[in-house]
């Protein structure tokens, strides 16, 4: 099964939708599988999902933005996270975050256009000693100054 025809698509949601059951109580479920396999729960699956739970849209809408966990937009192949917790955010986070943002031309919350690069803000990542603190992917970097930002991008840009 491919994930680049809108059939397939269909069909496997269709698949989680059947798997998981078509109640209400088990729209968070499968809002869980469907960004598993996505990566992200496109607006089209959000209006399958409705229509096959029978409820509104704005519900779905509703229930994926009120949990910071889901998405609805494609997440990079790198993904950014930059800790605004108090540690970091007295360190200096906030001026590592815009660099972030100068280096990458997007904002927080957004994917660059290769969907290479996602950013996302966090809040402590139990790395304080270290602040600020950028996590990409799995790998920590701390005591993060805004200069070195373009210095750690230039790795993951290589790749
Ligand atoms: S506040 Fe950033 S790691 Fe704890």
């Amino acid at each position: 099964m491919c994930k680049n025809c809108v059939q397939c698509e269909f069909a496997q949601l269709k698949k989680i939708i059947d798997e998981t059951g078509r109640t209400e109580s088990s729209l968070i479920t499968i809002l869980h599988k469907t960004q598993d396999y996505y990566g992200y729960i496109p607006k089209e699956a959000q209006a399958i999902i409705a229509k096959e739970l029978n409820i509104p849209a704005s519900k779905v809408y509703g229930v994926l933005t009120f949990y910071s966990y889901f998405v609805d937009k494609p997440k990079g192949k790198y993904q950014i996270s930059v800790c605004l917790g108090t540690a970091c955010y007295v360190k200096g986070a906030a001026d590592v975050l815009k660099s972030l943002e100068d280096e990458l031309g997007i904002k927080f919350g957004e994917t660059t256009p290769d969907l290479k690069f996602s950013i996302a803000q966090t809040r402590c990542l139990g790395d304080c000693s270290n602040a600020p603190v950028v996590m990409i992917n799995d790998k920590l970097y701390g005591k993060v100054h805004p200069t070195e930002v373009a210095t750690i991008l230039a790795e993951y840009k290589e790749e």
